[in-house]
């Protein structure tokens, strides 16, 4: 692994221990050094593709999807990279110490999950579920799906629940270090796109907004979104990234994954409107972008996040002090997690310094 790799790596690890941790940090830096880390957020309307795009990112199905609201409460999903070789497997924060090496059951813990805290009906909640997946076939990467922008409450729904799905997205895409990933489906008119309103309204600059245009295999015959990929329709800072996920057809078939990448490479590749655009689109690609973008974020972060890290090192020692023994072993055995992995970065931070390579470890 190269150095930033690891710095991005425990800087995912501080984030999941913090979380375990939840409200003990209490006064301390804990909170600000959980806000100085950046996480992705999908952001759309309802059957945008938002799952779907996460889990070509992450390159596994685990995530429930389908017409109608599926996602209804936030899925905050942690990648770990780990060593080449080691058995890929996923561990949910409400599950501790069980792992899931299915991701089928992973779907099926989502979904069951879901509804203990909303019953079986059309509500959300906006209380997150937390989910790890340690692979080494992921980027050090948190993820954030998030229920689809509507415009109506359908039966069962209570009126609010418009505006209550839109106040949820806002809370965690208004964040300065929450990148977006803005969903729009390229059957629709841009003009109309829900995803694009909110983010411009939370990110006027579009520093941390990434335009990504779904279903493009849907368009209408005779039609193409050159207009929108190429930044005409709607600029964007960052270049839009064009994709084709499963359709239900294929949901319902099974189609693997493995085989929708490479459908999704050979409409790019063949596509007499996008193959001159082919090696700058699909889901590998917008994969590999978020990670460089996210690099570049955490590398002009990382002075004030290694004063945080000191600075919670600092308060940990005088915590874990005055811990003493008999009281929250549990959240005790966190604060020491924590302290170690704050301490490792600091190390690997040190010897990055030191090596005299700044930037160039790739
Ligand atoms: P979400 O509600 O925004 O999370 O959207 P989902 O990922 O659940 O997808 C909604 C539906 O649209 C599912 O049936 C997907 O199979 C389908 N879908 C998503 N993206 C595409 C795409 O690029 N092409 C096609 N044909 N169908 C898609
Ligand atoms: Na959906
Ligand atoms: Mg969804």
């Amino acid at each position: 692994m190269t150095t930033m790799e690891s710095l991005i790596g425990l800087v995912n690890r501080i984030q999941r221990a913090c979380t375990v941790l939840g409200d003990y940090g209490g006064d301390s830096a804990l909170p600000t050094l959980w806000e100085a880390l950046p996480s992705v957020a999908v952001v759309g309307g309802q059957s945008s593709g938002k799952s779907s795009v996460l889990e070509s990112i992450v390159g596994r199905d685990f995530l429930p999807r389908g017409s109608g609201i599926v996602t209804r409460r936030p899925l905050v999903l942690q990648l770990h990279k780990t060593e080449e070789g080691l058995q890929e497997y996923a561990e949910f924060l409400h599950l501790p110490k069980r792992r899931f090496t299915d991701f089928s059951i992973v779907r099926k813990e989502i979904q069951d999950e879901t509804d203990r805290m909303t019953g079986r009906t059309k509500q959300i909640s906006p209380v997150p579920i937390h989910l790890s997946i340690y692979s080494a076939n992921v980027v050090n990467l948190t993820l954030i799906d998030l229920p689809g922008l509507t415009k109506v409450a359908v039966e069962g729904q209570p009126e609010s629940i418009v505006q209550d799905i839109e106040n949820m997205v806002r809370s965690y895409i208004e964040k300065p270090n929450c990148i977006i990933l803005a969903i729009s489906p390229a059957n629709q008119d841009i003009a109309t796109s829900d995803a694009m309103k909110l983010s411009r309204e939370v990110d006027p600059t579009g520093e941390r907004t990434f335009g990504v245009l779904t279903k493009l295999d849907l368009m209408d015959k005779g039609t193409n979104a050159l207009d929108v990929l190429e930044g005409r329709s709607y600029r964007l800072l960052h270049p839009w990234v064009g994709i084709v996920n499963r359709s239900q057809a294929d949901i319902n078939k099974n189609v693997d994954m493995i085989a929708a990448r490479r459908r999704e490479r050979e409409f790019f590749a063949t596509s007499p409107d996008y193959g001159h655009l082919s090696s700058k689109m699909g889901s590998e690609y917008l994969a590999k972008l978020l990670s460089k973008h996210l690099e570049a974020v955490i590398r002009a972060r990382i002075p004030s996040i290694t004063s945080l890290i000191n600075k919670s090192i600092d308060e940990l020692e005088g915590e874990l002090d005055h811990l003493g023994r008999p009281i929250a072993i549990d959240a005790g055995a966190q604060l020491y997690t924590i302290l170690e992995l704050c301490r490792a970065f600091d190390r690997i931070f040190k010897e990055h310094l030191e090596g005299g390579r700044p930037g160039g470890d790739r």
